[in-house]
């Protein structure tokens, strides 16, 4: 069963198939406004949301399928107890494809383990949410005409961004990108992270102390929201809220054609007075995701049986070591026991999360 856990779950070219496939859609809605008749997509989110879920349940719908939603954590079998394998052994009979988002980090794996249809992660935890890069990655062609050779700032919250770290794997797939780091110490890329593309053939990191000192060089800036829920001090939130704000006084700083992305929501990081910008891209991004959703829910569909390309569950195997990351689902749910796979440094990390097992 082909799944999307996170976004090298897809090949290169299927993400470039994506691409096509989006803007053949954008020209041409109406030729796909029946091609998922009779397809039911389940939206199962434990967590806030908006615009992924309303995204989603848009993309289905421009499709001719519809929807079941659950979209309140307290109204579901999981304010019961319900194991979140059970969860979805169940709504397995109901629909077609499910996209869930969790708190915890692995969630979707531990859904797609469990699932005879496609499972599609939108966001689990501070760890992977593929479906918006996808939607990064077609606004950053739409607008830059390239995703080869690019300077891209990464602004704000790293460590728990999720959509940050989606973003970095993804550019794994071409050449010569530098990521400019522009975040406090406390927010930093993890170090996993960072280890894991050292030395990586096309993907290069340098680190900013400043907006004013990375902007003249960026080709595309990626704002972040410092993500609350994941602190467990809300003092150190406090004093991180409001370290970087971009206005259109300190985009004088950047290249004329430099864009400005943002996964929303915002918070302060992005003044109401840059917004009328040209280069301000971040609603376009919102419009491009749901063109990339319907597109990516199409190709599953299609494409289910398929052998899946990255072998993560196939990899994964018991382990004696534990993860012990409190933010995964290991720790939530009684259903999900320890997988283990080697990274690319030869360490032994925790399938769900991917945090080193001890
Ligand atoms: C992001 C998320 O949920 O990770 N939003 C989104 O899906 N568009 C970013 C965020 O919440 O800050």
């Amino acid at each position: 069963m082909r799944h999307l856990i996170d976004i090298c779950d897809l090949s290169k070219e299927e993400i470039e198939e994506l691409l096509s496939s989006a803007q053949d859609i954008a020209v041409h809605p109406s030729y796909y406004n029946e091609s998922c008749k009779e397809k039911i997509l389940a939206t199962l989110f434990f967590e806030p949301s908006t615009r992924t879920r309303l995204s989603f349940e848009t993309a289905i719908q421009r499709l001719g399928g519809s929807v079941i939603s659950c979209d309140d954590p307290a109204t579901s079998s999981a304010s019961k107890g319900e194991s979140l394998s059970d969860t979805i052994r169940v709504i397995d009979n109901y629909a077609d494809i499910i996209a869930i988002r969790h708190p915890f980090a692995g969630a979707a794996l531990l859904a797609a383990q469990n699932a005879h249809i496609p499972i599609i992660n939108a966001g689990d935890g501070e760890h992977c949410h593929p479906t918006q890069t996808l939607g990064d990655l077609f606004t950053i062609q739409q607008e830059k005409g390239s995703l080869n050779g690019l300077n891209i700032g990464l602004c704000g919250d790293l460590l728990y961004g999720r959509t940050v770290h989606s973003l970095i794997n993804a550019f794994s797939y071409y050449e010569n990108t530098t990521f400019t780091l522009i975040a406090p110490q406390e927010l930093q890329l993890p170090k996993p992270i960072i280890e894991a593309y050292a030395g990586h053939p096309s993907i290069n990191f340098v680190f900013a102390q400043s907006l004013e000192d990375a902007l003249p060089k960026l080709d595309v800036l990626y704002m972040t929201r410092i993500q609350r829920e994941r602190f467990s001090v809300e003092a150190i939130y406090n004093a991180l809220f409001g370290y970087y704000v971009l206005d259109a006084n300190k985009m004088k700083l950047a290249k004329k054609d430099c864009i400005v992305l943002h996964p929303l929501p915002r918070l302060n990081e992005i003044a109401y007075d840059f917004d009328d910008d040209p280069r301000a891209c971040y609603f376009k991004q919102v419009k491009n995701a749901c063109l990339m959703r319907q597109a990516l829910i199409l190709y599953l569909l299609k494409h289910r049986h398929d052998r899946p390309i990255t072998p993560t569950l196939e990899k994964a195997a018991p382990h004696d070591k534990k993860c012990i990351n409190p933010h995964c689902i290991i720790s939530k749910d009684p259903s999900a026991k320890t997988l283990g796979m080697i990274n690319s440094k030869g360490h032994p990390i925790c399938a769900y999360c991917e945090h080193i097992l001890s």
